[in-house]
């Protein structure tokens, strides 16, 4: 096989697992994808932090940009936006093809890093970037490029329904559980951005963008947290025959666009949502996510949404496109055409769910 030299920015919990499955299915990842991915080198901020998987230390590195020079693909998972938009920059400027998990920084800088991607002809692929394992980006990407999607609706952080859920089955408080979130790797570096919803904003701006190939500017999201859920209310919801849930909804609205008859809603918020609606069942660190289009009716996404080795499967599954599409010279697979839909916040819609 032809061998294909892969960076690696990041060793945490879903860096580590893309290590350990990049080294121990080498065989089988080279005969799926067409060429040997070879690790050249995983950078670290600390080369002697302690990590969920043991890895050849000689491949960690401190040096990100030195390990960037000559990638075919580089894989960033270091969250966070500075530096990691300075190097994927760096790599889609020299013609690396990227997978990234990073919805802060797409939610933020995706134009400029899809840009710099098409001026290159090199490839951006996000498919961990939205609820974890569950694959929610190509569907709408390519599977539904046909169609013509209507509403979104999900849930689309792990941390966040583990919460919840735990508070609702056992009475938990909400600051032991948030500890455990952390400790099992679901939430982020700074999880502020799970309970106040910022990450499932992101994400929501993300899918609400590739679904009504428009961008949604993360400003435009409609933004509540479940930091104001208590014990008390999740008891008021159960007695009513109600759990209180943290979703996501994109929809189109019609009449509602101040420049023409058709506009877009994008909001996360803490919903009561019926005991008997599929969305209650969603338990755990799972998320799902509802996909209504107008031809092929309603579609549903389930799995895990946040964990090291099950959004590794997304980021493993990215690479493998890559390098696909590196080998056969491919150009970058680019986003669809925007269209410039304005979005209204209508805040938090009581809705039936
Ligand atoms: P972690 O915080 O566990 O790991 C981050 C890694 O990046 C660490 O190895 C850290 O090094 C390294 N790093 C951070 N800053 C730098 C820097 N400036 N230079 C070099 N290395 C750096 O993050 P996660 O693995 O949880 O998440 C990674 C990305 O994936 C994020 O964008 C996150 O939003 C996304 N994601 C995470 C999911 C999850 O379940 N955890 C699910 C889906 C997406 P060191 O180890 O030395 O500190
Ligand atoms: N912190 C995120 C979550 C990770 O809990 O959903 C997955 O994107």
């Amino acid at each position: 096989y032809r061998r294909l030299r892969i960076a690696l920015l990041g060793a945490g919990s879903v860096g580590s697992q893309v290590a350990r499955l990049l080294l121990e299915h080498a065989d089988e990842l080279a005969d799926r994808s067409g060429a040997a991915l070879e690790l050249a080198g995983i950078a670290v901020r600390d080369l002697d932090a302690p990590r969920d998987v043991e890895l050849p230390r000689e491949l960690l590195t401190t040096d990100a940009e030195t390990l960037i020079v000559g990638s075919d693909i580089v894989i960033e998972l270091m969250g966070g936006i500075e530096p990691a938009r300075e190097y994927l920059l760096q790599a889609l400027n020299s013609g690396a093809d990227v997978v990234t998990g990073n919805k802060a920084l797409l939610a933020t800088h995706g134009a400029e890093i899809f840009d710099a991607a098409d001026q290159v002809g090199a490839s951006v692929s996000y498919e961990a970037a939205v609820a974890g394992a569950i694959p929610i980006i190509r569907p709408l990407r390519d599977s539904l490029a046909g169609d013509r999607v209507d509403r979104i609706v999900g849930i689309v952080n792990g941390t966040t329904n583990y919460i919840l859920d735990r508070m609702d089955v056992e009475g938990a408080e909400m600051a032991d559980i948030l500890a455990d979130a952390q400790r099992l790797g679901y939430a982020e570096a700074d999880p502020t951005g799970d309970v106040e919803g910022h990450d499932a904003a992101q994400k929501a701006a993300i899918l609400a963008s590739l679904a009504f190939h428009t961008t949604v500017p993360l400003e435009a999201v409609h933004r509540e947290g479940i930091t104001g859920v208590t014990k008390q209310m999740m008891d008021a919801a159960r007695h009513a025959g109600y759990v209180i849930k943290m979703v996501a909804v994109c929809e189109r609205l019609t009449g509602r666009g101040e420049a023409s008859d058709e506009a877009i809603s994008v909001r996360v918020y803490p919903a009561l949502i019926r005991r008997e609606h599929p969305l209650a069942s969603v338990h755990g660190v799972n998320n799902a996510v509802f996909v209504q289009a107008e031809a092929a009716g309603n579609l549903m996404f389930y799995g895990a949404g946040a964990g090291g080795v099950q959004t590794a499967s997304a980021v493993l599954g990215d690479v493998v496109s890559a390098a696909r599409r590196h080998i056969a010279g491919g150009a970058g697979v680019g986003e669809s055409t925007r269209a410039n839909l304005p979005t209204v916040d209508i805040g938090q819609v009581v809705t039936r769910y």
